[in-house]
C-alpha cells in the first residue's frame, strides 16, 4: 500500500516538543520531552533509539504503540482491548491517513484492523502556550456484529527509565488529594477506581518524574484524565527495559459493547512535561485550565467571596436566623450566599427527601424570593445547594417511581448515607430533573448551583441488567450542559462529598470544586497542596470553618484559618452569629485583604516550596514577576530554638524587591521582632532566593504572608 503520510510528526509547544513515529504499523510516541532545537531531527532520535534483540526476548519488540497491539505480540497491556464474540482479540492495525490540523496544532491519525473490523483515530494536540498534550483514542465498529470493549484507553506515554518515581494519590473523604510517594518497580503500578465518580481515594492523575526531581527543579511528567467516572492508571516497567503509562476508563462486564457503525471515544488524556520540577507541571496544567476550561463568564468575572450555610446551620433553616447570617456575611465582606442542604420539602435530615426538588413550605411559606431579595439588597447574589443525582427512599420521588434507580436486581440495595442513585439514563429521569431545575432556576434568582453527590456507585446497574456506571457519567455531563445551555449565567459548583468529583472533564460543565468537607485548615495545606497539582486556586473552594473544626475537632485561631482559605476560591462556612467580635474583625480583615490580592491569587504562577513536613510554604508570583505572595506555614513544633531562612523562589534575581509581612495582622513576637526590621525592605531577588529572611519564632499551626512588589 503506498503511504501518504511521513514517518514522523513533531508538535511544538512553548517548551515541549513531541514526536510521532509512524514507520511501523502503527504510530507511537518517539519522543516527549523538552523542546527540540532546529538542529535535532526525529530521525537523529530514531537512530538513538534503535534496540537490539536480548536474551530471552523476542528478536524486535512489539512497539509501545499509541494504543500497544495484541496483534504485534505485545505482553503488556494492549491500548485497544476488543471483539467481536471472541474473534478479533488479536488487534494489529494498519495506518489509513495523518491528517495535521495547523489552528489547533493537532495531529489525528486514523488506523484500521480488518481482522478486528475497527477503526482506530488517535488525536494529540500540544497547546503552544501551556505546552499540555491533549490526547484521545476513538474506536468504531466497521463489522456487522456487536463489538465487545473491554478497554479503550488514552494513547500510551512510553517513559524513560530514569524517571523512575511515581508520585500518586490518595486519600478518603475529608482527606483528599494525599500524595504518595513511589518507586516504579518491573511489574505494574495499577489504580483503579469504581466509585462513579472521581473519588476520594484514587484521583484520575499521577506524575513521573526522576529521582532528584523537587518542586522547582527537575524533570518531571504529569498524566491526568479528564473523566469523572470510573478509571484506571496503569504505569507497567517491563522486564525487557522500557517503561509506559497508560490511563483510560474502566468498564464494568459488558458495560460497553458497539453496534455496528457506533463508535466510543477515550476521555481526554491531559498530559505534560517539566523540566523545572513539580510546580513548573503544575503552572502547565493552571495555564491551560485558565485559557481552555474556564468558561469564558467566569474568566472575565472577579470570583465572588461566599457564604455557605452548612457548617452554620446544617439542616436547622429558619427564615429569621438566615437573614441575621446574611446581615452578618454582608458585614463580613461576603458577595455570595449560597444556601446548602435542608431547603426542600420535608428535609430535615439526610434520612429523607432527596428527589424531592420542591420548596419546604414550612420553612419558606412564600418561596425562597422573600431570602433571595433579604440576599440581594445585602448586596450578596444567592446560591442554592442541590443533589440531582439522588433519591431517599423516604421521597416522594421514590414512592411514585422505584424503577427509577440505579441497582442490582438480584442482591440487596446497597445504601450509603440513606441515599440511592437515579438512573440518569433514562429519559424520564432526565426530563424529571431537567424540569425541575429549570422551573427553580427561571423562578429565581439564583447565580449559583453547589451540585452534590454524596455517594459512590456500588451497583450501576440498569432495568435491564446491564451495568451503566460510562453511560450514567455522560448523561451527569449532559445534564450539566443542559442546564448551562438554558441558564448561561449560573454558575456551578462540582461537589461530591468535598473533592469527590474533582477532574478537567467535570470542569468543563462547572466553575468551582468544592475541594475537601474539612474546613480544618491545618489537614487543608495537605489537601490544598495535591488538589494544587492539576488545578489553579480559582477553582478551589476554599471555606472559613468554625474555631473547633467540625470534621477534626481541632481548635485552630481565625488568623490560620483566614490565611488557608484565602488562597482559594474563598467562602466562609462557620455561625458568624456566635463569632466572638475579635475573631469577626479579623475575619473581615482577611476578606478584605483576599479581595485585594485575588486578581495576582487568580492569575499568578504558583512555586511550591520545598520544606519539611512540619512546615509548608508556597507563592504566587504575577507573569511579569513584578508582584508576590507568600505563604508560610509552622505546622508543628520546630526542631530549633529558633527557625531557619524562608527561602524565596520564583521571583527574578535581579530585581529589588519591597518586602512587607501583610498578614497576620497581629503577628505573635517571641522577642524583639525580626519582622519590624524587614517590613518595608527593599532586597534583591537574589538575596531573598539565595539567603532568604531569618523567620521569626512561631508558634505551631501559624503562618505568615509576605508580599513582595518589584521597585524601579
Ligand atoms: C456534602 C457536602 O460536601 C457538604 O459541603 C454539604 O453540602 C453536605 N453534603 C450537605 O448534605
Amino acid at each position: 500500500m503506498s503511504k501518504s503520510y511521513q514517518p514522523f510528526y513533531v508538535l511544538h509547544g512553548a517548551s515541549s516538543s513531541l514526536v510521532i513515529d509512524c514507520r511501523e504499523n502503527a504510530a507511537s510516541i518517539l519522543y516527549w520531552g523538552p523542546r527540540l532545537g532546529q538542529e535535532t531531527s526525529p530521525e537523529m532520535l530514531a537512530l538513538l533509539k534503535i534496540r537490539q534483540e536480548a536474551k530471552g526476548c523476542t528478536e524486535k519488540d512489539a512497539p509501545i504503540a499509541l494504543s500497544p497491539e495484541y496483534g504485534a505480540g505485545f505482553i503488556g497491556n494492549a491500548g485497544i482491548q476488543a471483539h467481536h464474540s471472541g474473534r478479533g482479540w488479536g488487534v494489529f492495525s494498519q495506518i489509513q491517513s495523518i491528517v495535521f490540523v495547523d489552528e489547533s496544532n493537532q495531529l489525528v491519525i486514523t488506523s484500521s484492523c480488518e481482522a478486528s473490523s475497527i477503526e482506530i483515530v488517535h488525536s494529540l494536540a500540544i497547546d503552544p502556550k501551556s505546552g499540555v498534550l491533549t490526547a484521545t483514542t476513538k474506536i468504531t465498529n466497521l463489522g456487522d456484529t456487536l463489538l465487545d470493549v473491554d478497554q479503550c484507553n488514552a494513547p500510551t506515554i512510553p517513559i524513560p527509565l530514569h524517571c523512575d518515581k511515581i508520585l500518586g494519590f490518595e486519600g478518603r473523604w475529608a482527606s483528599e488529594f494525599q500524595l504518595r510517594n513511589v518507586d516504579r518497580f518491573i511489574g505494574t503500578y495499577l489504580r483503579e477506581n469504581r466509585a462513579g465518580r472521581t473519588s476520594h481515594d484514587t484521583f484520575p492523575g499521577v506524575v513521573i518524574h526522576a529521582e532528584k526531581t523537587n518542586e522547582s527543579v527537575g524533570e518531571a511528567f504529569g498524566l491526568h484524565l479528564g473523566w469523572s467516572g470510573n478509571h484506571r492508571i496503569r504505569i507497567e516497567e517491563q522486564s525487557v527495559g522500557r517503561a509506559y503509562a497508560q490511563l483510560g476508563e474502566l468498564f464494568y462486564p459488558g458495560e460497553l459493547r458497539l453496534a455496528p457503525g457506533e463508535s466510543y471515544c477515550s476521555p481526554t488524556l491531559y498530559g505534560a512535561h517539566s523540566d523545572n520540577g513539580f510546580s513548573g507541571l503544575s503552572r502547565c496544567f493552571h495555564s491551560y485550565v485558565r485559557s481552555h476550561l474556564t468558561d469564558l463568564r467566569v474568566a472575565e468575572k472577579s470570583k465572588p467571596v461566599h457564604f455557605n450555610t452548612w457548617e452554620a446551620m446544617y439542616f436547622d433553616l429558619e427564615f429569621g436566623h438566615l437573614c441575621e447570617l446574611a446581615d452578618k456575611a454582608a458585614e463580613v465582606g461576603v458577595e455570595r450566599f449560597v444556601l446548602d442542604d435542608g431547603w426542600f420539602k420535608n428535609r430535615n435530615s439526610d434520612n429523607a427527601a432527596l428527589g424531592d426538588w420542591f420548596v419546604d413550605e414550612a420553612v419558606f411559606p412564600n418561596g425562597l424570593t422573600p431570602l433571595i431579595d433579604y440576599v440581594n439588597d445585602a448586596g450578596m447574589e444567592f446560591g442554592l445547594w442541590i443533589e440531582p443525582e439522588m433519591v431517599n427512599p423516604d421521597s416522594d420521588l421514590y414512592r411514585a417511581y422505584p424503577e427509577w434507580i440505579l441497582r442490582v436486581p438480584h442482591a440487596p440495595l446497597v445504601m450509603s448515607r440513606n441515599q440511592m442513585v437515579l438512573d440518569l439514563t433514562r429519559d424520564e429521569v432526565q426530563e424529571y430533573l431537567f424540569e425541575r431545575l429549570d422551573s427553580l432556576l427561571s423562578d429565581n434568582a439564583i447565580a449559583y448551583l453547589k451540585w452534590d453527590m454524596n455517594r459512590d456507585l456500588n451497583q450501576p446497574g440498569d432495568s435491564e441488567g446491564r451495568a451503566v456506571a460510562h453511560y450514567q457519567t455522560l448523561a451527569v455531563y449532559r445534564l450539566l450542559e443542559r442546564i448551562r445551555r438554558a441558564h448561561p449565567k449560573v454558575e456551578i459548583e462540582s461537589c461530591s462529598s468535598g473533592g469527590g468529583r474533582a477532574d478537567f472533564g467535570i470542569l468543563r460543565y462547572t466553575d468551582r470544586i468544592w475541594t475537601s468537607d474539612t474546613n480544618d485548615a491545618i489537614d487543608r495545606l495537605r489537601i490544598q497542596k495535591g488538589f494544587s497539582f492539576f488545578f489553579p486556586p480559582e477553582v478551589m473552594g476554599a471555606h472559613v470553618g468554625p474555631s473547633d473544626c467540625h470534621t477534626t475537632g481541632r481548635t485552630i485561631s481565625m488568623a490560620t484559618r483566614a490565611t488557608v482559605a484565602m488562597f482559594g476560591d474563598m467562602g466562609i462556612e462557620a455561625n458568624l452569629l456566635e463569632m466572638p467580635c475579635d475573631e469577626f474583625s479579623e475575619l473581615k480583615s482577611a476578606v478584605a485583604l483576599h479581595k485585594k490580592h485575588r486578581k495576582l491569587i487568580f492569575s499568578g504562577d504558583l512555586m511550591r516550596l520545598d520544606l519539611p513536613s512540619y512546615e509548608s510554604g508556597f507563592g504566587i508570583t504575577s507573569e511579569d514577576k513584578k508582584e508576590a505572595l507568600f505563604s508560610y506555614a509552622l505546622i508543628d513544633s520546630q526542631p530549633h530554638s529558633a527557625p531557619g531562612a524562608f527561602r524565596f523562589d520564583g521571583i527574578t534575581r535581579e530585581s529589588l524587591y519591597e518586602v512587607n509581612i501583610i498578614w497576620p495582622s497581629t503577628p505573635y513576637y517571641y522577642s524583639e521582632g525580626i519582622l519590624d526590621a524587614i517590613n518595608g525592605a527593599i532586597l534583591s531577588g537574589d538575596a531573598l532566593m539565595t539567603v532568604g529572611m531569618q523567620l521569626p519564632i512561631m508558634l505551631p499551626q501559624t503562618m505568615l504572608i509576605f508580599h513582595l512588589k518589584a521597585v524601579e
